[in-house]
């Protein structure tokens, strides 16, 4: 990031109508999971409609860090897979930048590697718990180090010193359903003597699954018992592909659905998006509330379902309850609906969302400091919040202080679409995930400038 982007200001007006139709960047997960797990293929393979935000830039950096040619164009990417084997040890630290999973990912990837590596990263992700990560990783049999954290005596923050290998398999019951997690012993357990269990209590995004299964990995996932088994014994070691496509990010297109379920006479189609069932709850909590919502699967990537989207404005949407399931499916997504609640009409609850205050910032405190900014009445609880919406009665405008959190960033700029008075968000903020996101409001109509 530049000095010069890093003073950038987006600017936010009352908008007209919203309509197109619009295609987001590739989904971050799985953009992710697609350089990583490329990497460990053998020889070249393409990826096509690759996230282009500064979490996925982390990845491809770290990987290169450790020896494997990433070559990024647009949003292709040609990597050349060297197999868990053909990993280098880095010569400086691996910066993780913002991202939680590029950081939690390589954990247990480096956990395998027999040499020692030093994981750091921005001020936000240093704050963030990775001792529920270092503790299953130590009993696998890795060595990593960290720094303490003083509001938990247990727990472990960034910078992480990981000396690997001889790992062997275990069983293990996670304290919360975290991808990024199970994900991160998925990967150490393909590197492990025997098998690994691993279970969840809730089902998380399955994307690590699929897309191993599809690689030809080692990996049995039944989502119903939410027990996935990885058990390398006899398997060759090798991932094979040779062209993967990821689909567009849900989670992006989610700021653009929310804004034409509130912004009046909308019309939006969101095309070429991913639909993988762990991750829809948004689409589930808006049809609750009434929004015109459509939604057609056109195709698979990966494994991973694809489709359209379109949502038509309807009027004053209705209060929600986003608790258990709904929550944990939509959980990057409650920034969003946080905006829908908030100019919805009647008291909405959101329960069980803990997991919030351990995101690239509190979420909990980040959205309820918005929206009380934004004079909508909000009250946190232990394990999340209460919006008492406006019916459409407009939000203040005003400066939003997202705390380096791009989906703060992006809830603050839609509930300006609606505001009477200008609001201007922090654009390098937006950039970790969806740097596109004020060009294709921009198409859509939004009054936005930079
Ligand atoms: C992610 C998993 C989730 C999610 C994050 C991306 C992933 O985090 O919130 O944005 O790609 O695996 P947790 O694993 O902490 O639930």
């Amino acid at each position: 990031m530049t000095e010069s982007a890093a003073q950038e200001i987006l600017r936010v007006g009352r908008s007209p109508s919203l309509r197109g139709v619009c295609s987001v960047p590739g989904d971050k997960s799985i953009s992710h999971r697609a350089l990583l797990f490329g990497a460990l293929c053998r020889g070249a393979v393409e990826i096509r409609g690759l996230g282009l935000g500064g979490d996925n830039a982390s990845t491809a950096a770290a990987l290169r860090a450790l020896g494997v040619e990433v070559q990024v164009s647009g949003s292709t990417a040609r990597v050349e897979g060297r197999g868990f084997s053909g990993l280098r040890q880095a010569q400086a630290e691996l910066d993780c930048g913002n991202s939680g999973t590029t950081m939690r990912l390589f954990c247990g990837l480096l956990a395998g590697r027999p040499f020692a590596t030093t994981l750091t990263g921005d001020p936000s992700l240093s704050r963030r718990p990775m001792g529920r990560v270092a503790k299953p990783l130590r009993l696998m049999g890795a060595r990593i180090e960290g720094h303490s954290d003083p509001q938990r005596p247990e727990g472990l923050l960034p910078p992480l010193v990981i000396a690997g290998g001889n790992l062997r398999g275990i069983d293990y019951a996670l304290p919360v359903a975290s991808a990024q997690l199970k994900s991160a012993l998925v990967l150490a357990g393909l590197q492990a003597s025997g098998k690994t269990c691993i279970e969840e209590p809730g089902l998380s995004r399955d994307h690590t699954e699929r897309m191993l299964r599809f690689l030809g990995a080692p990996i049995h996932a039944d989502p119903v018992t939410r027990r996935v088994v990885v058990d390398p014994t006899g398997w060759t070691g090798e991932l094979i592909a040779s062209a993967v496509e990821v689909p567009g990010d849900l989670s992006s297109a989610a700021f653009l659905l929310v804004a034409a379920a509130v912004v009046p006479g909308s019309d939006v189609t969101v095309e070429r998006v991913g639909l993988n069932p762990t991750r829809t709850g948004v689409l589930d909590a808006l049809q609750a509330m009434g929004a015109n919502l459509e939604v057609f699967q056109t195709s698979e990537a990966m494994g991973e379902p694809v489709g359209r989207v379109r949502v038509r404005w309807a009027g004053p949407l209705r209060a929600a309850r986003i608790a258990g399931d709904l929550a944990l499916r939509s959980i990057d997504e409650i920034p969003a609906l946080a905006v829908a609640c908030a100019l919805a009409e009647g008291r909405s609850e959101f329960a069980d969302v803990g997991e919030l205050r351990v995101k690239e910032s509190d979420r909990i405190a980040s959205i309820a400091r918005e929206l009380a900014r934004a004079g909508i009445e909000v009250e946190q609880t232990s394990t999340g919040f209460w919006v008492q919406g406006t019916g459409g009665r407009p939000p203040k405008g005003g400066r939003v202080s997202p705390d380096r959190d791009h989906r703060i960033a992006m809830a603050g700029a839609v509930l300006g679409l609606l505001s009477d008075e200008e609001t201007t968000v922090p654009s390098e903020d937006i950039a970790t995930s969806f740097p596109t996101f004020a060009e294709i409001l921009r198409t859509l109509g939004a009054d936005l400038k930079s």
